[in-house]
């Protein structure tokens, strides 16, 4: 699943799409959110993570071994499901430099609402991964 990211040198990247569990309450996220700050801290790891209409939208960025060791970790995770990757490869350079791990959710911005006023085709995967990124960064500022 992630094989693509084995064969990069340096700084990676990694885009999926999610289902959260659908009991998932607000103290779980808080405590994802923390855990997740925590460790990526320790591992300079650097993202964002978007939550809208139960699903999660995130991006996670830094240096290749830490960045495959907690990809890893995250898709067995079982507080989300149906892990749909949209995108991971190498990196020039940050794109959430500030942000160990940045939160948006529907009531800050609605990447749906995004989707419907922007240009970016949902169709393509690729663009379709571009522009989540887009928007992530959008709301990272
Ligand atoms: C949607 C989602 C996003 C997550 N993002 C991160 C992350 O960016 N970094 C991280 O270390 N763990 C992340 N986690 C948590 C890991 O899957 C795992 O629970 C955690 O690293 C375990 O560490 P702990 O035992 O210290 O809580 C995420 C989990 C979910 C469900």
């Amino acid at each position: 699943m992630i094989n693509e990211l084995r064969d990069i040198d340096g700084l990676g990247y990694f885009l999926y799409r999610s289902s959260a569990l659908p009991d998932l309450g607000g103290g779980e996220l808080q405590q994802i959110l923390r855990s997740a700050r925590t460790h990526n801290q320790e591992l300079g790891l650097t993202g964002c993570l978007h939550y809208e209409d139960g699903m999660f939208f995130q991006w996670l960025e830094g240096p290749k071994d830490p960045l495959i060791s907690v990809v890893e970790t995250i898709l067995q995770d079982s507080r989300h499901s149906e892990i749909s990757i949209l995108d991971q490869g190498a990196l020039d350079h940050r794109r959430f430099q500030d942000w160990r791990m940045r939160f948006s959710d529907k009531d800050r911005a609605s990447l749906m609402d995004w989707f419907a006023s922007s240009e970016n085709s949902t169709f393509h995967r690729r663009d379709y991964a571009g522009g989540v990124v887009a928007f992530l960064m959008s709301v990272a500022i």
